[in-house]
């Protein structure tokens, strides 16, 4: 694997191989090992052009925890500000000896594009990973929702999994759908109002629901989404409260997934929106130990490229 920019075609096996190499990994990220050398002399940029608190910071302790040297670019003081563009950019930073890009961008394709770039002008030297682009993928947090829901639920082939809410602008979803569908879960459903649902969701496989109660009937994991306003320009949006009432996750609406379902959220969460706060806070969450499963994983990510 020489990037990761998507996990659309990625095969059963790689996803399990990645998933297995993140366990190798849970140790390190545990504290018990601070360091291993598998990434020393590599430079690992950061280059965030859309912000982000969980992807940023934890690809930064995973790649220092391989002993790489880590740069995080600062995109608001950087010269993109003064109309340098993101190609003359990667041109200068691979001037530095940068090894591997990992790119937020707020247009979906970036990431591609910077990898074609690379392919180009600087052969098999170079990786780039996809940190989320617009809303087409975000594949490190499909990964690390994979690892949490195999570590939770072991079997992904007995499980009914639903997806709820903004899936038509979230690329967590997409990156999740992928993955889920090669790993072979057999019910794999989406809950969410006909406005925020992308077309042709059956053609893929999954099951789609407006109803939250009737979507939520005897489900093993419920991933809720967040409302991504930011993506929706000039959309009519619903108000918090109709939201809430008709998409947000109460203990009452819970209680209709299976007794032991899990409750997971990519982050950040809008209490009171899509979430209420004594299910975030409560039992069946797990969306702290994603954010922690997140550091293995985007160790085991780069390890892997680095190796190719
Ligand atoms: N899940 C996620 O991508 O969170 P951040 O935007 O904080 O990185």
């Amino acid at each position: 694997l020489r990037h990761l920019l998507t996990l659309e075609g990625l095969s059963r096996e790689m996803l399990h191989h990645i998933l297995d190499t993140a366990a190798t990994f849970v140790g390190v990220s545990d504290r018990d090992v601070k360091k291993v050398p598998l990434l020393r002399g590599v430079s690992v940029f950061n280059l965030f052009f859309e912000s982000s608190t969980r992807t940023r910071t934890t690809f930064e302790i995973a790649a220092k925890r391989l002993s790489a040297d880590v740069v995080n670019l600062n995109i608001t003081t950087s010269s993109t500000s003064k109309g340098e563009s993101l190609l003359d950019t990667i041109d200068n930073l691979v001037a530095m000896h940068a090894d591997m890009f990992v790119v937020r961008h707020a247009q979906s394709g970036a990431p591609f594009l910077i990898a074609e770039h690379v392919n180009r002008t600087r052969g098999s030297e170079v990786h780039v990973i996809n940190a989320g682009d617009g809303r087409h993928a975000h594949p490190t947090q499909g990964l690390l929702d994979m690892y949490t829901i195999r570590h939770f639920k072991q079997d992904f082939t007995r499980l009914r999994v639903a997806i709820v809410g903004d899936v038509l602008h979230s690329r967590v979803a997409r990156s999740d759908i992928h993955a889920l569908t090669t790993l072979g879960v057999p019910e794999l459903r989406v809950i969410g109002p006909h406005t925020l649902l992308p077309g042709g969701l059956e053609q893929m496989g999954v099951r789609v629901f407006t109803d939250m109660r009737a979507g939520l009937r005897d489900v093993d994991v419920v991933i809720m989404l967040r409302l991504q306003n930011e993506r929706m320009r000039g959309a009519l949006l619903p108000s918090a409260q109709e939201y809430f009432k008709h998409y947000g996750l109460t203990e009452e609406k819970l209680a209709l997934a299976k007794p032991d379902a899990i409750v997971m959220h990519p982050g950040p969460m809008n209490r009171g929106v899509e979430i209420d706060s004594a299910v975030a806070d409560g039992p069946q969450a797990v969306i702290l130990d994603q954010v922690t499963f997140g550091i293995a994983v985007r160790m085991a990510v780069m390890s892997i490229l680095a190796k190719s």
